[in-house]
């Protein structure tokens, strides 16, 4: 079941999911999170930072675990997700960075670590919320395109047009890892609940394919039709061809 909320821009996009995200963790202060990287999720984290530096948030009893992360970037690269979330949000609030999670795409042996990424979640016992972005290919986490939707963390091989897509953060295209590790559709599914996070005309194809589309693993975000509290935050360009 998939809630809409329509929103004008970019901008109101950004402080509405922060109020979804702010209540839940106002409700239950030690809601363990499930967040996301990406260029749309960045204006909800300002808007949750400027609450928090206001005394109107409080982390500290916060868990997060991500979503995703490129195989073979340094946790000091400056495009790893790792130091996104730091930079984008843990550095900024008072959540413990020993209760933060994301997979070690560092790892030598890629299968253990989505073994042990798999255990993280679990340990965590269940996450209450779960944010999401979208691709403009229905992708969410680094779930592509496929024949059959992954259950649990696995290591992908990223589309040519998410390679393409996320070149714009790197110095060429050929500095974009082609491998990346990413929680399963199964994963994300036993979130209790869904947050996704839609901007721009980019992402209208995708939008239109997850709500109304039939559910496919063509399509990896139709899957959330089956989720019984999804919330979509999406603004009127995202929305244009519902
Ligand atoms: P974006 O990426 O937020 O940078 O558009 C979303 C995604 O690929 O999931």
């Amino acid at each position: 079941m998939i809630t809409i909320i329509r929103t004008k821009n970019y901008d109101e996009m950004s402080r509405r999911a922060a109020n979804i995200m702010a209540a839940q963790i106002t409700l239950k202060n030690d809601s363990v999170l499930g967040l996301a990287t990406g260029s749309t999720p960045v204006g909800m984290y300002q808007e949750l930072i400027r609450r928090c530096e206001a005394g109107d948030l409080d982390f500290s009893r916060v868990r997060s675990v991500n979503l995703d992360e490129y195989v073979g970037l340094e946790r000091t690269h400056d495009q790893s997700y790792y130091y996104f979330m730091n930079n984008n949000l843990f550095k900024h609030v008072n959540i413990d960075p020993a209760q933060t999670f994301l997979p070690d795409g560092t790892c030598k042996d890629t299968e253990a670590e989505c073994r042990r990424y798999h255990d993280v979640i679990l340990g965590m016992g269940g996450v209450d919320i779960q944010l999401l972005g979208i691709g403009g290919n229905g992708h969410i986490g680094f779930n592509e395109p496929a024949e059959a939707f992954a259950a649990r963390t696995h290591c992908v091989q990223l589309a040519e047009s998410t390679i393409k897509a996320n070149a714009r953060f790197f110095a060429s295209e050929s500095d974009v890892p082609r491998f990346a590790l990413s929680m399963g559709i199964g994963e994300i599914m036993a979130a209790k609940k869904i947050l996704i996070l839609a901007s721009g005309k980019a992402k209208a194809e995708a939008v239109k394919g997850m709500v109304a589309g039939p559910v496919s693993p063509q399509m990896p975000a139709s899957i959330l039709q089956f989720h019984p509290d999804v919330t979509l935050v999406a603004d009127e360009e995202a929305l244009s061809l519902l």
